[in-house]
């Protein structure tokens, strides 16, 4: 989700982002005279020639033909590929009720049926330990609901049937997936098929489990939770398990009396348009101040079981979480790599304490629950460090505010300011190169950077009201994912060539994009790339050349990026993965038709920005997950 409304946490501690020792030097100077400048040249050819030392299989990585940009209510993809749809908001996880094109279906229904606007996904071979590309589970994420769509009346006549309504539309659909003579569908009746929504049972574990801040008038153990929200990317662990990814759950929440530090810093707030408080007390974080805080955290999820109850792994902390991107160390520690997507938050690494064994199955269930978070530092000169948040260490004290670990991580932003992280330009996903482990990051845009009464410019940060964003990665030290230190450089500043504004240019090599969100490496080391830029900036202003959302690969060797898919108007492309052989590509397509004011559909005209995928007949339009595949059967992209 783009949504700047939502953008309501403030991010006000007084942390270096790295403007005092730009403003001191050259080349601050350089960097607003020359646009780019040397600085930020520099650091995209990069002190260590990052790029060049990848992908020495160049010269067939990209081989398909790009598309141009489009405008039409359709999604496009090269010649000789072919797009379809698998599975659509509404559709039955398995032998559950159709999907009513006129959205009359009840909360039980929905219940039982594919949530609202998807976005991370994840493809599971079956069985476990197979590498099987015709059969499989996918898990799906469903960050959050437009009620002019999910209902025939929208908000008219709000109630607690509504209320449950939205809720059963969030959460995540596991469905079990094949080919069949090159053909694939959801299998149905599935055993594997499942729903969880906001009101699904799920367990808290880690060291903020039970904890006092994580306490409720219904929950006095602090240990049981009632559902996931907003859930935007996510990750995968070697053991088979899901992870998804609670985002803007603020959002949810209202407290009308006079909102506590702790709840303003995650951008709690007196109001909230999504209703739900109305009829379901939990949201009301007045009268429930337990219950935000135990949202926000990152879900594990077994496909492979559909009675397990999801944990919420409180050790891997608690914000605004896009995704939990995977990197195994050589000792099979789990590394995983989050993004807290708001402008100036941080970005953050957890490393296990213990090591995995994807072997055993069942022996891994607590290995994300010891470990230690650490959070990102930017130096000005193409180094970094992790800062460790851990209780005790880093002025992380209890005159500080904070008395335990557990308090540490519900007040992780609190603890990330305190210890002096780099403030970035919205960090959302997280790709980790297949081989060389390079880490790398889309900041997908700011433009409050360098506003007035805003942090400036940074080196990692080097434009100012950043509308394009631009990709940053990473190396660690000595290639190993558990160093605590790394080299870095700029990747690519999004942009359009064809801008009068040198700063809005960008370095892009190929086809032009602006707001990278998505970001996933395929096997064979190709970056793909997918944009989010809001429906009241298509089409007008900086990006009226770039055309509907798309997904683009880049070569991260060369730079070179080349545009693969186009969107319907108005939505965002989220979400992506394989089969284990490549030749199977699962997309997303959020959001179609999303009305330029960024509010919900009017229920009277819900297709008014779009129909698709059903056309002018259904008139509705859906979030879904398509199936790519190539006519000749070849691997996606090559
Ligand atoms: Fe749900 Fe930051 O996108
Ligand atoms: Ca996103
Ligand atoms: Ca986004």
């Amino acid at each position: 989700m783009h949504d700047d409304r939502e953008d309501l946490g403030r991010n006000r501690s007084g942390n270096s982002t790295f403007d005092e020792v730009l403003r001191a030097g050259s080349s601050r100077r350089q960097v607003l005279a020359g646009g780019l400048g040397a600085l930020a040249a520099a650091l995209i050819e990069g002190p260590s020639s990052l790029g060049r030392a990848l992908g020495a299989s160049g010269a067939a990585l990209m081989g398909f033909t790009g598309v141009p940009v489009s405008e039409e209510d359709a999604v496009i993809v090269p010649r000789g590929y072919r797009a379809e749809v698998l599975y659509a908001w509404g559709d039955p996880v398995s032998n559950g009720p159709a999907w009513d094109p006129n959205a009359r279906n009840t909360a039980e229904e929905q219940a039982l049926q594919a949530g609202m606007h998807h976005d991370g996904l994840h493809y599971f071979p079956l069985p476990y330990g197979s590498n099987s590309s015709t059969s499989g589970l996918l898990a799906v994420n469903h960050e959050y609901v437009d009620n002019g769509l999910l209902f025939s009346d929208g908000f008219e006549g709000w109630s607690a049937e509504k209320v449950r309504k939205a809720q059963a539309a969030h959460g995540v659909s596991v469905i079990e997936v094949r080919n069949e003579g090159g053909r694939w569908r959801v299998v149905r009746p599935s055993r594997y098929g499942r729903r969880i929504t906001a009101f699904t049972p799920m367990r808290v574990s880690g060291p903020a489990a039970g904890h006092p801040l994580m306490q409720t008038a219904a929950d006095p153990t602090g240990a049981l939770v009632l559902g996931t929200l907003n859930n935007c990317a996510n990750g995968y662990t070697p053991w088979g398990t899901y992870l998804t990814c609670e985002e803007n759950f603020n959002g949810y929440f209202v407290n009308q009396g006079r909102v506590p530090a702790d709840q303003q810093r995650y951008g709690i707030a007196k109001e909230s348009d999504r209703r739900w408080s109305e009829f379901d007390a939990r949201f009301d974080a007045g009268r429930n101040p337990g219950e935000p805080n135990r949202f926000g955290w990152v879900v594990e999820i077994d496909p492979y079981d559909p009675a397990q109850t999801p944990a919420k792994r409180t050790a891997l902390g608690r914000f605004k979480h896009e995704g939990a991107a995977l990197s195994l160390a050589p000792d099979d520690r789990v590394v995983l790599y989050m993004a807290d997507d708001e402008r100036f938050e941080y970005i953050y690494k957890f490393v296990s304490r213990d090591p995995c064994d994807p072997g055993q199955r069942a022996a891994n269930s607590s290995v994300l629950d010891s470990g230690t978070l650490y959070v990102a530092s930017f130096g000005p000169d193409g180094a970094g460090q992790w800062l460790p948040l851990t209780y005790g260490e880093n002025g992380l004290t209890p005159e500080a505010g904070f008395r335990s670990q557990a308090e540490v991580l519900v007040k992780t932003r609190q603890a990330a300011d305190e210890v002096g992280a780099t403030k970035m330009d919205r960090p959302e996903w997280i790709a980790v190169h297949p081989l060389s482990k390079d880490v790398y990051v889309t900041l997908t845009n700011n433009s409050e950077r360098g506003t007035r009464g805003k942090p400036g410019t940074d080196a990692a940060n080097p434009r100012g009201a950043n509308v394009y964003g631009h990709i940053l990665r990473w190396r660690e030290a000595a290639s190993d994912p558990r160093s605590t230190t790394f080299s870095w450089n700029i990747f690519v500043l999004a942009g359009d060539p064809a801008q009068g504004d040198t700063t809005k240019r960008g370095s892009i090599k190929g086809d032009a994009f602006g707001s990278p969100d998505g970001l996933w490496f395929d096997a064979r080391g190709l970056l793909w790339i997918q944009t989010d830029v809001s429906a009241r900036s298509l089409y007008s202003g900086d990006f009226a050349r770039i055309g509907n959302n798309q997904m683009l690969a880049a070569d991260p060797a060369t730079g070179e990026t080349r545009r693969f898919l186009t969107g319907p108007r108005h939505c965002e492309v989220t979400g992506v993965h394989a089969t284990p052989d490549g030749r199977t590509l699962f997309v997303n397509i959020q959001h179609p038709g999303e009305p330029a004011t960024g509010d919900d559909n009017d229920p009277k005209n819900p297709g008014a920005n779009s129909v698709w995928p059903g056309g002018p007949e259904i008139g509705r339009p859906r979030s879904a997950t398509l199936v790519i595949t190539r006519d000749d059967g070849g691997v996606i992209g090559s």
